[in-house]
């Protein structure tokens, strides 16, 4: 059974939850009082998987960018520069690189994707649903600003696509919100060692058997949340799962709170970088 273990820069405040409650209590109060916005978290937790056995892999997840202003290119600036510290085998991004994907982002754009070359290391990315414009109606990505930033920039582009790294198959699934998410990528069995991008967390129950890890972000956590960090309410395809580890999904989920904002500012639910490891059950 895929389980998981937890370390993280606010490690105290962690180690005191878990001492009073456990991993389940942890997951839903790790969260102070306060807006926190700007407060970029490192979290870092390593993974039992199910179906794997790339043992030790370290992959820096960095969701939701929502990056269209100063304030948020500043803050991917942040967040970059945290996970490339953690010296991660491999980034991924799961999605909502900006919250509308016209015109106005396009330098904002630009300089963010530009800011991912400080990675020494590939950076793999899908889209979310803000990527295709701010109503999710526009399943053509060729009128997104965002999906055409992604494509002019170095990064690892997998809308439904496949890239197979030190002994991984990392398998991008397009935004669902949209309905461009696909399943049929393998005829057969799906190999050993796949992790799943897809912006999504709720639709988990649509991935094939067989993954060891779906990675999602989409929620933010809530992002303005009750005291303790307890969400108020989810986006669509956002409600079930709101962050961390769930090792009782039909395939184990990671859920990143990302480090962006789609409501101006984030209460009791601070961004995050996530460094996973990866291990075998
Ligand atoms: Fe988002």
């Amino acid at each position: 059974m895929a389980q998981q273990s937890h370390t993280s820069d606010h490690i105290s405040r962690r180690q005191l939850l878990t001492a009073l409650g456990g991993t389940v209590v942890v997951g839903a109060i790790a969260t102070p009082f306060g807006f926190d916005t700007n407060r970029i978290e490192v979290n870092e937790d390593t993974l039992h998987l199910d179906n794997f056995d790339a043992d030790g892999i370290k992959i820096a997840v960095i969701s939701d960018l929502h990056s269209e202003t100063q304030d948020g290119l500043k803050r991917c600036s942040q967040a970059f520069d945290l996970a490339s510290r953690a010296k991660p085998d491999v980034v991924v991004m799961p999605g909502d690189f900006a919250t509308r994907g016209y015109e106005h982002t396009k330098e904002i754009l630009r300089q963010t994707f530009e800011l991912m070359g400080m990675f020494s290391c590939p950076v793999l990315v899908t889209h979310g649903n803000h990527d295709y414009g701010m109503t999710g109606n526009k399943r053509d990505g060729r009128k997104s600003r965002v999906i055409e930033a992604m494509r002019h920039s170095n990064v690892i582009h997998l809308p439904n696509q496949i890239h197979k790294f030190q002994g991984l198959t990392f398998w991008g699934i397009d935004d669902a919100v949209v309905g461009n998410d696909r399943y049929d990528y393998f005829d057969g069995a799906v190999p050993k060692n796949t992790v799943v991008l897809l912006h999504e967390p709720d639709v988990v129950d649509r991935v094939p058997k067989g993954c060891s890890l779906m990675i999602s972000g989409h929620t933010h956590g809530g992002q303005i949340c009750l005291p303790f960090g307890i969400p108020i309410t989810g986006p669509p395809l956002g409600k079930k799962y709101f962050s961390g580890f769930y090792s009782h999904t039909p395939t184990a989920l990671f859920v990143s709170k990302g480090i962006g904002v789609t409501t101006g500012f984030r209460y009791c639910c601070p961004p995050e970088v996530n460094i996973l490891t990866l291990r075998r059950a």
